[in-house]
């Protein structure tokens, strides 16, 4: 780094998704040559980026009282005389409402949507310039990613990688096609730079990342399209890239050769997300998910036969207008039948703009929060039955970090969860074999085998 630069410090502040962490830490590697080095935290800072979310109302929210606490700081860090801090607010919430963001916290020097981040350096500088005039960056569709991933910081044996961005399927409750924009998907040649790079700097494992994964359509280096299969084959042959994973997938997207990939490609983790939001088909049918229960039902099937041993988890929303007790049972009764190793669930929340949020039926809070406690003790008892299966099983473990107690050391096993092991730590960024022999807690304990 250049020497005459003098350091200035960064903080971001990282909302929602994986994608939004991958973004994050693309910011700072396009950053850190104009001299940001991370803080962890905001006080202090020269620099305040808020990485937003805006899938629900509350995710939303937080970050207009975020951006309060902010001004205070900025106050302050003024006052000591140490100048001033800009606060950027980037991610979906600036995509969704910029023009709001700019009225109702005028605090904010600069927003900026996820198609701009590529040219954050230039925008920050625009910013300081004109000492506090307020910028707003629009969707430029062009790609970003060549600029935001040529030298990359690794932190750890595995990393994220967005291969896919935006999403056509536009559910009824969901902003991420208005956010996010139209599906993309990025060239093969792109993504495999990227992912040498990584596996040079100790990556082993790589999650590709997409609003839509499985709908990856990407061109390969004859200008054809590809596939997530023929992506993963590829990946796969690059040397120490011993395991890969996907994230999120649609079930109408789930192809044979994925399906395949799962069987053919031991790379591939079996461990598979893969959300379905409701079991009830009326319900379904209203969110325009484009499938019923049955089709799930049938898809998981095929994809078991090939892996039976996978992993599955998902999304649940509840409370989706017209949602009955009749439709909440369907739902319990789908996740009896397929046996989740893991789910997040949510509370539907109306987003502006999204056709749910003028449905009939709003269903009332206090019966959408029974539902949720509901649904989330039986995902729970699943989760806690597939890793009661595990003891005794030796699996591959991915060591990431050293644990709590020295020479301790936590990796996670192909179905994802958190396996801690003594006396491993030299064996941290490696895979080696792990007898389970207890389950602790929100993680599993092994030991070398
Ligand atoms: N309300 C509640 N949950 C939502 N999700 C997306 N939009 C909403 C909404 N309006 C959930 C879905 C999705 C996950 C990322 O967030 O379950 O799969
Ligand atoms: Fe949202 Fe549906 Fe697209 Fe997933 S598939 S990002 S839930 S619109």
């Amino acid at each position: 780094m250049n020497d005459h630069v003098p350091l200035k410090k960064l903080h971001i502040k990282t909302y929602g998704c994986q994608m939004n962490v991958y973004d994050s830490e693309r910011m700072v590697d396009i950053l850190r040559p104009l001299g940001y080095e991370v803080s962890d935290k905001a006080e202090g800072a020269d620099l305040v980026l808020l990485n937003t979310c805006h899938i629900r109302e509350k995710a939303a929210e937080k970050v207009y009282s975020e951006i309060g606490r902010l001004k205070e700081m900025r106050e302050e860090k003024e006052a000591r005389g140490e100048g001033r801090m800009t606060i950027a607010v980037a991610g979906c919430v600036a995509q969704a409402e910029g023009k709001e963001i700019m009225n109702r916290a005028p605090a904010v020097d600069l927003v900026v949507g996820p198609q701009a981040y590529h040219q954050l350096p230039e925008l920050i500088a625009r910013t300081h310039r004109s000492k506090g005039e307020r910028l707003s960056a629009d969707f430029a569709p062009e790609a970003k990613f060549d600029a935001l991933t040529m030298d990359r910081a690794v932190s750890g044996p595995t990393a994220f990688l967005t291969v896919q961005e935006g999403c056509d399927k536009f559910c009824t409750f969901c902003v991420v096609p208005y956010t996010r924009g139209a599906e993309w998907s990025r060239p093969v040649k792109s993504i495999l730079d990227e992912a040498r790079a990584l596996a040079a700097k100790g990556v082993r494992e790589l999650t590709l990342l997409g609003q839509n994964v499985n709908a990856y359509n990407g061109l390969d280096a004859d200008g054809l399209e590809s596939t997530l299969a023929k992506l993963m084959y590829a990946l796969a042959d690059i040397q120490g890239m011993d395991r890969l994973r996907y994230t999120t997938s649609h079930p109408n997207d789930m192809g044979q050769d994925l399906i395949d990939a799962h069987r053919d490609l031991p790379a591939v983790m079996p461990y598979l997300h893969l959300p379905v939001q409701s079991g009830s088909d009326k319900i379904l049918r209203a969110m325009n998910r484009k499938h019923g229960r049955q089709a799930y039902f049938d898809l998981i099937e095929r994809i078991k036969a090939v892996r039976p041993d996978l992993a599955i988890s998902g999304d649940f929303i509840v409370g989706f207008p017209g949602e009955t007790d009749k439709d909440f049972e369907d739902t319990l009764d789908l996740i009896r039948r397929v046996g989740y190793a893991s789910a997040f669930s949510f509370k539907y929340s109306p987003r502006p703009g999204t056709p749910a949020a003028g449905m009939p039926g709003q269903v009332p809070d206090d019966v959408a929060d029974a539902r949720l406690q509901t649904l989330q003790a039986l995902i729970i008892e699943q989760q806690q039955a597939f890793k009661e299966k595990l003891i005794g099983q030796t699996l591959d473990i991915l060591f990431e970090k050293p644990g709590r107690l020295v020479g301790q050391a936590i990796g996670r096993s192909p179905y994802l969860q958190s396996v801690f092991v003594e006396d491993a730590a030299h064996l941290i960024g490696q895979i080696h074999k792990v007898k389970i022999i207890a389950n602790s807690n929100n993680s599993l304990k092994g030991e070398l085998a």
